[in-house]
């Protein structure tokens, strides 16, 4: 347990830091002012438009000794490096990467007052966990690709036994501690891949396969992505833990976050064995930002995540309790309709944050 525990915030660019003002004014509200101790950090696009640089020293310096980091987005369309990636996203992906925040926990659960995609789909229908490798697979070629004579491109995908093991683990451990499927009570990893085609998909399987031997009481099964992505739409209820490839993760979480109410409902966690850094996993919709709309719940639950992270290394009960209440207030909210634009409502960014706050300020 600390005094104070430090946290870098990088708002980013386009809605990040409209999302991320709100979540510290609710960490605030759950907390009080002085055992979280917040110090901002520039990065992102319009940080190298007016200066060069998309990632400064500092900031890379800052995060990795803060004992968590907050971000709302960054990236815009349009900002690239010479070979034409976005400049925006060297904050995410470098602070993967330095840092080894190799399992990115994507928790997908659909709440009471929102509405799904899915006609069928009922609250507490849709809970389970995407957990995404998050610092291997097709990703480790960033920075790293080659163009040949402007003829031909490559990106080389990379999935070793040290980074599969890890990250398989980490699934079986939240599958243990969890409630289980939605459909049967079932506690089950799902192993997405593309083993029938890839050799590094096949490995990943035969790793998974591997480490599922140390968990007996966990059911496994297999799911190959192309199906997968018909699955998470017909039959949501069926899952409880899936664990894939970086890209993968990276493509089904947002497929997921539309069964849910779209992208301002998922939260996401990246961790490693020393740092952590939470951001949801949407980006800077410059297409809604500065309209004072964009829907913070994805951010506030991804704060919430990192009480609990920070709670569970310092044993620091402080800290998850305010999480559960963070988690508590965001659900009688969502349920008494407190909805943005994107889920049909009409509260502005600024009065989902007023709503969360004032419960916060009740007695629980
Ligand atoms: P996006 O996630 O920013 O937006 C996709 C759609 O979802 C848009 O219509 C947007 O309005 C909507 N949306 C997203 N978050 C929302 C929220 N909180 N409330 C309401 N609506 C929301 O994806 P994109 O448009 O493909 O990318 C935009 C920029 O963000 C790009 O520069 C991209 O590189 C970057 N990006 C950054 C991150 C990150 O920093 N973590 C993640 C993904 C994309
Ligand atoms: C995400 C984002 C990132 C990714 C970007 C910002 C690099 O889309 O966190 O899902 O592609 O991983
Ligand atoms: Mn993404």
């Amino acid at each position: 347990m600390k005094d104070s525990y430090e946290i870098a915030v990088v708002h980013g660019d386009g809605i990040g830091p409209e999302i991320c003002a709100v979540s510290i004014e609710v960490l605030k509200a759950a907390l009080g002012p002085d055992l979280l101790c917040f110090a901002e950090y520039p990065a992102g696009a319009s940080h190298f438009l007016k200066t060069g640089e998309s990632l400064p020293e500092e900031t890379r310096h800052a995060c990795a000794q803060a004992d968590a980091i907050l971000h709302g987005a960054a990236g815009l369309p349009g900002v690239v490096h010479p070979d034409g990636t976005e400049v925006g996203v060297d904050f995410s992906l470098r602070t993967r990467f330095e840092l080894d925040l190799f399992a990115n926990i994507r928790p997908i659960r659909l709440y009471e007052g929102v509405e799904s995609a899915l006609s069928r789909a009922k609250p507490g229908s849709i809970d389970y966990v995407i957990v995404r490798e998050n610092s291997e697979g097709l990703y480790a070629a960033r920075g790293a690709g080659s163009l040949l004579r402007g003829d031909v491109a490559v990106d080389t995908l990379v999935q070793t036994r040290a980074g599969i093991e890890r990250i398989v683990h980490k699934a079986f451990r939240l599958a243990q501690a969890s409630n289980g499927a939605p459909e049967d009570g079932v506690r089950r990893v799902t192993c997405c891949d593309k083993a029938n085609v890839l050799r590094s998909y096949a490995f990943f399987r035969s790793v998974f396969d591997e480490v599922a031997q140390n968990y007996p009481d966990i059911e496994t099964e297999y799911a190959i992505v192309d199906a997968m992505s018909m699955y998470m739409v017909l039959r949501p209820e069926h899952y409880n833990v899936i664990v894939t490839e970086n890209m993968f993760g990276d493509i089904l979480s947002d497929l997921a976050a539309a069964t849910i109410g779209g992208l301002g409902m998922a939260p996401s966690g990246e961790v490693g064995e020393e740092n952590g850094l939470f951001q949801p996993s949407h980006g800077s919709a410059p297409d809604i930002a500065g309209k004072g709309i964009a829907n913070p719940y994805g951010m506030v639950l991804s704060a919430a995540s990192m009480l609990d992270w920070l709670a569970d290394r310092h044993s620091d009960p402080r800290l998850s309790q305010a999480a559960e209440r963070i988690r508590q207030v965001s659900v009688g909210a969502l349920a008494g309709g407190c909805l943005n634009s994107d889920l049909g409502g009409s509260a502005s960014t600024t009065e989902v944050a007023r709503q969360l706050c004032d419960s916060l300020a009740e007695p629980a």
